[in-house]
């Protein structure tokens, strides 16, 4: 009897056993476990399994990378952040090749979607992404080894914030609506229409921005776009410039009955002489303009009427914005930290050079004179904080905690494309800084923020 239990007992272990041998080569000297338990990662696994101490190890990790998150991150609603997100689609390679719209390597174009519910099964947001421009082809050339230049490089999915958050606190009036972001991978907004294709290093180059975004549209079409009711077409940064450039061009895309608005973010790069007074920006502008083939690409009506040298024009907000007939409300900042840093070349905290204080408000100023024309129209909306902040829609904490007039973007933009604000009122003007003690001004924050500008400091200098 014993002898047979004995014989039952090895080939099948009691749970109890097991347990126990398991603890023994997990706690006993590493001789005796190292043999049976063959790799670390499974010693690991077997300690954390028998081993409370482990377990205590592990929780007062997560908890601490958990306040780490919440300390670093867009205050606690980084909770929301992780948990609103859209999915990639990549356009098949059949549908994109024949029309030749390509990412700049040749790659197929895609975009992150996240489908409405409820009510908002047929509504839509259409988000133009931001992320610069390449000035030249060596510069283009680099981009199209990233994200902004290949669908080899789109990640799985993308946190959806801000005016994409599907959370009801941060997004009250939206955040059942589908969204779609539109990945930009063409190098200048989506409005290049090169049909020959630049060699560089042996690598083949595709300017073709505007023939990515049709791509895009048509696919969403085929996808549930052709139901919706409300279209908002939004973007931020070089994808907010890319809403005023094709605004008009989108709609031709669209359901003929759709109710259409347009919200872009960030969109006006001034075009205007650095601190020193050197022309800069617009050469960069030219170039890129030039290099794509732009002309084919932007709005029709404002290369009539332009001469050939002006023509670039076209491609800068505040020359482009007159011949938009969408409706739009218009949000940037009046101390835009992109611009401030990159195109005006003023690269201090104004408490740290109070002398150049008066260049800060010139550039103020400017922002001021050429938003002018937002302010005077009747169908248009303006919001534009006195805040050193980039993009305004897609974070919770740029969407909602800055307040102009007493109102945030979001309450803004609200009562403007529900009606409740007439658009000749809706201009939310603020004073200039340091008034506005909702905006971050702080030298911590600012360091932070001219962190990354160092980082992604590009600027050829043009000869
Ligand atoms: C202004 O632009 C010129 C021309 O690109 C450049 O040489 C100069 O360094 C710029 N000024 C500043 C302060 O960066
Ligand atoms: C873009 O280029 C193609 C091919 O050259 C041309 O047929 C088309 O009309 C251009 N698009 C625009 C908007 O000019």
């Amino acid at each position: 009897m014993r002898e047979a239990r004995t014989r039952y007992a090895h080939s099948n272990p009691t749970p109890d056993e097991i347990r126990n041998a398991l603890w023994r080569m997990a706690t006993e000297a590493p001789t005796n476990c190292q043999p049976a338990t063959g790799g670390t990662w499974r010693r690991f696994l077997v300690q954390f399994r028998y081993d409370v101490r482990y377990k205590m190890v592990f929780i007062v990790t997560a908890l601490f990378l958990v306040w780490v998150a919440l300390q670093h991150g867009p205050r606690p609603r980084v909770l929301h952040y992780m948990w609103s997100y859209g999915d990639l689609v990549v356009l098949p390679e059949d549908e994109v090749t024949s029309q030749g719209a390509v990412c700049l390597d040749g790659s197929p174009p895609g975009y992150y979607l996240r489908r409405g519910t409820g009510k908002g099964t047929k509504n839509w947001i259409i988000y133009l992404e931001g992320g610069g421009w390449c000035w030249d082809i060596p510069d283009c050339y680099r981009r199209s080894h990233t994200e902004y230049g290949s669908s080899k490089y789109f990640k799985w999915s993308f946190g959806f914030d801000g005016f994409l958050s599907n959370s009801p606190s941060v997004n009250p009036n939206f955040y059942n609506w589908n969204m779609a972001m539109l990945k930009y991978c063409d190098g200048a907004s989506f409005a290049g229409n090169r049909t020959d294709v630049v060699v560089h290093e042996g690598k083949q180059l595709y300017f073709r921005g505007r023939r990515v975004l049709r791509a895009l549209l048509d696919h969403l079409m085929a996808h549930g776009l052709d139901q919706a009711r409300r279209v908002i077409l939004s973007g931020v940064s070089a994808g907010g410039l890319a809403v005023m450039l094709h605004a008009d061009y989108v709609k031709t895309r669209l359901p003929a009955h759709v109710i259409y608005h347009a919200l872009p973010d960030a969109g006006f790069f001034p075009d205007m002489r650095n601190i020193t007074g050197h022309e800069h920006i617009r050469i960069l502008y030219q170039r890129s303009f030039n290099m794509q083939h732009c002309a084919g690409g932007v709005d029709k009506d404002c290369i009539k009427d332009k001469s050939e040298e002006t023509q670039w024009q076209c491609y800068m907000a505040q020359y482009a914005y007159k011949y938009v007939q969408t409706p739009m409300f218009i949000t940037n900042s009046g101390y835009d930290y992109w611009s401030l840093w990159f195109i005006y070349h003023l690269r201090c905290h104004p408490e740290q050079c109070p002398e150049k204080r008066d260049k800060l408000e010139g550039y103020h100023k400017k922002i001021l004179s050429i938003t002018y024309q937002v302010r005077k129209s009747e169908k248009d909306g303006i919001f534009l904080p006195s805040c050193y902040i980039h993009s305004l829609t897609s974070f919770a904490y740029t969407w909602t905690d800055y307040v102009v007039s007493g109102t945030n973007l979001r309450d803004a933009f609200y009562k403007w494309y529900s009606g409740k604000t007439p658009a000749v009122v809706a201009n939310y003007f603020d004073e200039p800084y340091p008034e506005n003690p909702t905006c971050p001004w702080t030298l911590e924050f600012y360091n932070r923020v001219t962190q990354r500008l160092k980082a992604y400091d590009f600027f050829v200098d043009p000869e």
